[in-house]
């Protein structure tokens, strides 16, 4: 590996976070599909001609800088027939992070000195994190809201349409921050995708939002523990339990990718949720439920307390709450006020592959031994 090819914060020819902010050129953080960077540099420097393009520490990020304006990168990379370019966001400041929450202020602080933000303003701000830290994006996306309020006279709110967009990118131990408005952004369907060993190409994007939460909150499953998994198909999340040693019951009346269905931890049945509760005998059989139907989030979590019942007492739940309007808030509102008869320690929070929803974590009463530490 060359220095030049070197990953980002590793290499002090970089310079410091100042003089990146005193660095003329527009700066932004481009992300494609992990093992198609190369593709990816081309594709950047066919739209953006003497762009300088460096890896960032994880894979599928790259860093450019043009000697170009701000709209106007964003503009020709959007507007580029690409095939591996997912999206490109414009940044204006770098800070060093923490693994702990210490490093908030200067992310927030980074973010109202570029004098974009104006009192009376309303923002947004969006956290997307890489590496190992002891806090999640949310816990950063509220803090530096807050922060910044102060800082600016703004107001930090995702419910109304934003004048600004705060992204932070952040990798381990530096976060890129960008204050763009919403449409500066370039946001692309990915033509080209990543290239996977064989046996582990993902059935869909669904499998990785199951993987985030299992990981996030730390849920461990035994090999044969039992799964009942609402609104399956095609069946990322049956499977990526199934891979894990679970015993899927499946349930949805549309078809499952044969890649889920073939797969002998997995059954099937082609049935609505709500037509499962008479199943006496499923009484505290699972030791996970999980939902992910795209239907309205109250109804959805109407039908997870009616087949709570079939959870053991303490066992986890797993289900994403769908935006089906820009009523976020009321949304989660609605969706934990109904979860909340039959489970408790209910959290919200988004993963990074979450589209238009977030996902709620749970677990069922009158356990002790599973119970949220
Ligand atoms: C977003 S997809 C689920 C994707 C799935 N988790 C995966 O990993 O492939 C939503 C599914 O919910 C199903 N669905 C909607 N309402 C349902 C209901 N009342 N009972 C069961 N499934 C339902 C739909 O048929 C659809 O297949």
């Amino acid at each position: 590996m060359t220095a030049r090819h070197r990953p980002l914060p590793a290499g002090e020819e970089h310079g410091t976070d100042e003089a990146f902010a005193r660095d003329p050129r527009t700066k932004l953080v481009v992300t494609t599909s992990a093992g198609l960077e190369a593709e990816a540099r081309q594709e950047i420097r066919r739209a953006l001609p003497g762009a300088e393009v460096r890896p960032l520490l994880f894979k599928g990020n790259l860093l450019v800088l043009a000697a170009l304006g701000e709209s106007e990168a964003v503009v020709r990379l959007r507007e580029a027939d690409t095939r591996v370019l997912a999206r490109a966001v414009p940044v204006q400041a770098r800070v060093r992070l923490t693994a702990d929450a210490t490093c908030f202020p200067a992310v927030a602080e980074a973010a109202a000195g570029l004098g974009r933000i104006q009192p009376g303003d309303v923002f947004l701000v969006r956290a997307t994190r890489r590496g190992r830290h002891e806090w999640h994006g949310r816990d950063l996306e509220r803090a530096a809201a807050a922060a910044i309020e102060q800082a600016t006279g703004a107001t930090g709110d995702y419910e109304r349409e934003a004048d600004w967009l705060v992204s932070v990118q952040a990798y381990q131990d530096l976060a890129f921050v960008g204050v763009n408005h919403p449409a500066n952004l370039v946001k692309k369907a990915l033509r080209r995708q990543r290239k996977y060993a064989p046996g582990e190409r993902p059935l869909n994007r669904a499998q990785w939002k199951l993987r985030e939460a299992l990981d996030a909150f730390g849920i461990d499953l035994a090999p044969g523990s039992e799964a009942l998994d609402l609104g399956s198909a095609p069946g990322g999340w049956a499977l990526a339990l199934a891979e894990r040693g679970c015993r899927v019951t499946a349930v949805d009346p549309a078809a499952l990718d044969e890649a889920a269905a073939g797969h002998p931890n997995v059954t099937h049945l082609r049935e609505r949720a709500e037509d499962l509760a008479e199943r006496a005998s499923w009484r505290e059989r699972f030791d996970l439920l999980t939902c992910d139907m795209n239907t309205d989030p109250a109804e959805a979590a109407r039908a997870l307390c009616a087949l709570a019942p079939m959870l053991k007492p303490g066992a986890p739940a797993i289900m994403t709450v769908k935006f089906p309007t820009r009523r976020r808030k009321r949304h989660e509102m609605e969706a934990r006020e109904a979860l909340a008869g039959e489970f408790e320690g209910i959290e919200m929070r988004r993963m990074p592959h979450n589209a238009r929803e977030t996902t709620a974590v749970m677990w069922r009463k009158g356990g002790a031994e599973n119970a949220p530490k």
